[in-house]
């Protein structure tokens, strides 16, 4: 099992509360979609779940242990979380394998981050330097260098976010293989997306946060049976129900933000 669960998680540089409350737990082998305005924190609150940052107040733990650094038992792919420059791609992703796997061969381990890196769609990267890759391309090696750990738990941040629209139905699709690969150890992920769609295709449940400061707005179900085909899904009347809720949630923050100026204003008004 793997398990992650937030209490009273709260986090601030120097005296701005960028979140606080946050209580959440994602079950083993739960996809999870964290949904939020810019800003509310939601890269904060996944560094936190990877152990690179503490919070201000709170526990995070991986099941019932507190998460206190990082671990192989957290696959990672970060917006800025980039390869190592100095390495080529293929060694990038030969020395995360390399501490996942250390009992197995050189060669073993450069065919399976091979394998990984052609999964993604890079065949031709392996002795090229991270520089000499596209944003989309080097994002991409990140997805195949967390894939290929095979870590029990998996933390994304917005990592289809700059990938034309085919490589993101490719990946998601991948995704949700790797995910579901073996319903007995099913991975349990965290995956952080600004994509209303997106969340709906991927996740169990989804997590909207609200901003100023960052907490959690409201939690959704996906009530909609696997395998979820674009096709099909977009005209399910579920998918549309859901995506409003989503985008009204979403956009609730703002709109009590305009309303609240408008009360102000017209307070104003009155004097
Ligand atoms: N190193 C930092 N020092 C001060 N404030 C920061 C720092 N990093 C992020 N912030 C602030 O924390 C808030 C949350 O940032 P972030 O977690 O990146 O939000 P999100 O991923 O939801 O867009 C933002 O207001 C941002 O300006
Ligand atoms: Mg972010």
């Amino acid at each position: 099992m793997h398990e992650i669960a937030l209490h009273d998680v709260a986090f601030s540089y120097g005296s701005q509360t960028i979140f606080e409350d946050i209580n959440f737990t994602a079950y083993a082998g739960e996809f999870v979609c964290l949904l939020g305005p810019s800003g509310c924190g939601k890269s904060t609150l996944l560094r936190l779940l990877a152990g690179l940052g503490q919070p201000s107040s709170g526990r995070l733990t991986l099941d019932g242990s507190p998460i206190t650094g990082p671990g192989l038992d957290r696959g990672v792919v970060f917006q800025d979380y980039s390869l190592f420059p100095w390495m080529t791609t293929g060694q990038n992703v030969v020395l995360a394998l390399n501490q996942a796997f250390p009992g197995n061969s050189k060669a073993e381990q450069a065919e399976t981050a091979q394998a990984y890196l052609e999964m993604v769609g890079l065949t031709d990267v392996f002795h090229k330097l991270p520089g000499a890759l596209s944003g989309g391309m080097r994002q991409r090696a990140a997805i195949a260098r967390a894939f290929a750990i095979n870590s029990p738990v998996l933390l994304m941040d917005e990592p289809f976010g700059a990938l034309d629209a085919i490589t993101r139905a490719r990946l998601q699709d991948l995704l949700l293989q790797l995910w579901q690969h073996n319903s007995a150890e099913r991975k349990t992920v965290f995956f952080v997306t600004h994509d209303v769609e997106e969340a709906i295709l991927l996740a169990d449940r989804v997590v909207v946060m609200g901003v100023n400061p960052g907490s959690v707005r409201s939690v959704l179900e996906v009530d909609i049976p696997r395998p979820r085909r674009r096709q099909e899904l977009y005209s399910d009347p579920a998918f549309a129900e859901l995506r409003h809720k989503l985008i009204r949630e979403l956009n609730a923050d703002v709109l009590e933000k305009l309303n609240h100026g408008r009360t102000v204003q017209s307070a104003g008004e009155a004097i």
